[in-house]
């Protein structure tokens, strides 16, 4: 039996930083996304002898994958298994399968690809087993990647944190549906990706910074006036929102122990000019930045083609666009 199914990347208005067990991915606070509609990520999961992966780039080519990828994979199986044991619904789960991994994100993107990769597996998991809830599902994309979690369901989602280190006892629900608001995604991509720590090594590092207490206090306001913002379909008061939690997280990045740099001079220059763009013309146009220099400028349709040009003007920079979509799906 083999099962395949797909998936996209989201971008994070409150952001996901820090957990309270690393393991498990039992994050230490809520956040909250928008699913994109591309680029996606393709899997196919069948029963097999022994634990397998085999991973395809956007060429079609065969990728070698890393001993600590595989590792990955291979934990994300175990746990999805632990899982559905643990709410009696792994009998008709395979003992191991093999994965087939086909990334249509183009590297130069600069778009992390573990959310779609974890969302369409948990996806194609779920697939063996009789109706699995999507709050099942997202608790198994967790288990591979914490973001991963909200790329389950279309539209807007919210990662709830919930509390204790049951596996269970994190996942993510639907806020609004991908046709309640039609934001888009201009992603643009600095020519000097600076070189970084991926997140797994920097959620550990989250609690170091004396600035991650506080931040933790003021989660819950702010997820509460993005929901709110979402649900009322306000731009003003998603923009001041995210772009504060945005700016938020990046200052516990900086100030953890060792520091952590995501963004480079030409994020901030990319940022103060949308800035005085949006002054300018009075556009519906907000910036975010997850663990890179990339910058993200979420957008109503109104502004969008004014957001495209500024993009599209950029220097040796690659531009990337989508819009909100419709989450992790078998095919
Ligand atoms: C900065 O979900 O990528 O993008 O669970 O280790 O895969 P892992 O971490 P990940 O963390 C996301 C960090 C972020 C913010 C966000 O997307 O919420």
């Amino acid at each position: 039996m083999s099962i395949r199914a797909v998936s996209t990347p989201n971008i994070a208005f409150i952001k996901y930083w820090g957990n309270r067990n690393e393991g498990l991915r039992l994050p230490a606070a809520d956040s909250l996304s928008m699913t994109l509609d591309r680029p996606t990520v393709e899997v196919a999961v069948s029963d097999a002898g022994e634990f397998f992966v085999r991973s395809f780039g956007l060429d079609g080519g065969e990728r070698t994958l890393t001993e600590k990828e595989i590792k990955r994979l291979e934990k994300h199986f175990l746990l999805a298994k632990k899982y559905l044991e643990s709410i009696g619904a792994a009998g008709t789960f395979p003992a191991s399968v093999s994965l087939e991994i086909r990334s249509k994100i183009p590297k130069s993107v600069g778009l992390a690809s573990s959310a779609a990769v974890f969302s369409a597996l948990a996806e194609a998991y779920g697939g063996f087993v009789n109706n699995l809830s999507r709050r099942d599902v997202s608790v198994l994309a967790r288990l591979g990647s914490g973001s991963a979690s909200r790329s389950v369901f279309g539209g807007f989602s919210a990662f709830v944190a919930g509390e204790g280190e049951a596996l269970g006892s994190a996942y993510a629900e639907q806020i609004a549906s991908e046709n309640h608001w039609e934001l888009w995604d201009i992603i643009i991509v600095p020519s000097q990706e600076e070189k970084n720590t991926g997140s797994t090594e920097g959620h550990a590092l989250a609690r170091t910074s004396p600035l991650f207490e506080a931040r933790l206090r003021d989660i819950p306001r702010r997820q509460k006036m993005c929901i709110e913002a979402i649900r009322e379909k306000d731009f003003g008061k998603l923009r001041k929102v995210a772009e504060e939690d945005c700016l938020d997280m990046h200052e516990v990045m900086k100030t953890s122990t060792p520091s952590l740099n995501y963004l480079s001079d030409e994020t901030y220059r990319i940022v103060r000019e949308v800035e005085e763009l949006r002054a300018r013309e009075h556009l519906a146009v907000l910036c975010t930045m997850d663990a890179g220099p990339t910058v993200h400028l979420v957008c109503e349709e109104s502004a969008l083609p004014a957001v495209q040009a500024f993009a599209h003007a950029q220097n040796g920079c690659t531009v990337f666009e989508a819009k909100v979509g419709s989450g992790s799906r078998r095919v």
